[in-house]
Parts: C-alpha cells; structure tokens; sequence
C-alpha cells in the first residue's frame, strides 16, 4: 500500500495503471476509520483490480458551528486499518492542494438535478454541507477518474446526491451504495460515535430502536404512516436529546410521504449529548 499526499502524483499514478488496463475503485472518506469503512474498501477489492482511498476532512462541508476543529484525524491508525483490508492507494492531500484557489467557492454545474435531493432532511438542518461534499467530490473523482465509486447506506441522503452528481456530470463511474454496518446492538457505525459519553452511547441506541420499530410497523402494515411516524418520533424523542427530524420518504426522490407505499426510507437525525447522530432504514411493505 502506498501513501500519496499530491493528488496530481495519484492522478499520475492511476493514468499509467488505467493504461494497464486496471480498473479503479474509489472509496472516499474523512477517516477515523471504523469497519463501516473497511466494508466498503473489501467491496471495492471484490469488484476492481485496484482499490483507492482518500482520507480528507473536508472543510467546506461543515457549518461554523459544526466539529471540524475536533474532528478526529487518527491517520496512522487509519493507515494500518487500511493496510490489514489491503487498500492499494491512499491520498491524504493537504486543504491547500485540493482548494488551492479559495475555499468559498462551490462547484456549480448548469442545470444540475443533485439540489433538489439535498433541499430536505439533514440538507435543511445543515445549510451548505451538501453543497460542500459535492464540491470535494466531484474533484475527488477527476483525480481519481475511478471505473466505480464506493458509498454506505448509511448516509442514505448523501449517496443519493452524489448518484445524481454523477449523472449530471455525465461521468461513466457506477455508483455502489453498501449496507450500514452496524454495532452488535444496532447502532450505525460512525467516526462520530467516539464523542460519545457512556450514557450518550446508551441513550444512542435509541435512534437504530425507533427506526426499526417503525420498519416493523410500516412493513406489517400496523397502522396509517402519520400515525407510525408520530409514535416513533415520541419514542426518539425520549431517548434523545434533540430530534432534527424522523421522516418517511420516497426511496428515489427523496419526498417525504404522507402515505405507505410499496418501498420506502425512513430516516433520522437527533442528537445524544453534544454529538449529532444519523440513520435510515429501508423499508419494503409486505403483501396483503
Ligand atoms: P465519512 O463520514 O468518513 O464516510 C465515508 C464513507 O463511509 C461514506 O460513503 C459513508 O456513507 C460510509 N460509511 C460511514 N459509516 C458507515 C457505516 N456504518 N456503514 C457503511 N458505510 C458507512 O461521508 C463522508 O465521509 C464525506 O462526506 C465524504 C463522502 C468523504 C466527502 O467528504
């Protein structure tokens, strides 16, 4: 495995080894690995001849207010991890390499379809931050120029951005969407759960318990939607300390739904302690 920190070196790299015939997998990441990562990595291993890494903590996503001083950057750790699921390339750029004009200026693509996915959900609670990853995203995959991309259900909201930003950059890559790998007790994996205090981690749970339990209401068809959502939010609200937002929606178009229908995603944002916590669940009704 190889650590690259000027992305023009890996672009070099990877136009001789696209010559070679290799195809590419890419797995972007702001580290702090954790084996929701190391999924999509072993993923990318299957499916490709060489598998890329990036590890960026990537800053024109995150609010003012948000935790990108404290964000944790554990990169020895990430690169043995990352040694062990036998990733080929690693780039750990500089923010100077990879914003070398200015940091306030997004990407801006003529007619682009990605924000009408990013308006709802964490988009409203988080103003800028799609707008932010679509950005380092898209430089990303013109340095990586990969055959296909690797992403985790868990972040339900930004794969469906990011697999409408390939679209509207018209780019070949296929886009891979992984399941949420999980804690033994059903918490989603997240570089973010390492905030957690012992009594915020138990109170977490309560996020993974009232999306399923919703699941099981919505796929057995238990009752009206409105009626399901409304218990689960007062299951969350409960355990956390703040909710966002519990929403149904359309797998696709990302609308929230006021009735059940035949496939559904129903996610949610709260908050245990200081830390912010996010999860989905997909949901496919059952016949009559
Ligand atoms: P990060 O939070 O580090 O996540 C990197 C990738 O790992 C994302 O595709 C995310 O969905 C996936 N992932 C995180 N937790 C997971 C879990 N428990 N199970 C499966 N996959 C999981 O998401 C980002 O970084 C950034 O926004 C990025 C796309 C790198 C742009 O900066």
């Amino acid at each position: 495995m190889k650590l690259i920190r000027d992305p023009k070196k890996l672009s070099e790299v990877l136009t001789k080894l696209r010559r070679q015939g290799k195809s590419v997998g890419f797995v972007p990441t702001m580290g702090a690995l954790h084996a929701g990562h190391l999924s999509l990595v072993r993923a990318s291993n299957r499916e490709n001849d060489i598998t890329v890494v990036s590890i960026f903590v990537n800053p024109t996503q995150f609010g003012p207010q948000e935790d990108l001083a404290k964000y944790p950057r554990p990169l020895q750790r990430d690169l043995n991890l990352l040694r062990v699921a036998k990733a080929d390339l690693v780039l750990a750029p500089s923010v100077g390499s990879m914003y070398p004009e200015d940091l306030g200026k997004p990407l801006k693509i003529q007619g682009a379809k990605w924000p009408r996915l990013a308006k709802g959900l964490c988009g409203k609670f988080r103003p800028g931050h799609f707008q932010g990853v679509v950005t380092v995203v898209a430089k990303l995959l013109d340095i990586v120029c990969p055959s296909r991309l690797y992403l985790g259900a868990k972040d339900y909201q930004q794969a469906s951005v990011l697999k409408q930003l390939v679209l509207d950059l018209g780019l070949g890559v296929k886009v891979r969407v992984m399941p949420t790998v999980r804690e033994k007790d059903g918490l989603a994996m997240s570089s973010r759960n390492r905030y957690l205090s012992a009594d915020d981690r138990r109170r977490a749970l309560g996020l993974s318990r009232a999306l399923l339990a919703l699941k099981r209401g919505l796929s057995k068809r238990k009752g009206p939607l409105t009626v399901l959502r409304a218990q689960a939010l007062r299951e969350l609200k409960k355990s956390s300390d703040r909710v966002q937002y519990l929403g149904v929606v359309d797998p696709s178009t990302l609308r929230v739904l006021k009735h059940s229908q035949k496939s559904m995603v129903a996610l949610a944002a709260c908050f245990a302690g200081k830390t912010r916590l996010i999860d989905n669940v997909t949901i496919h009704r059952s016949h009559q």
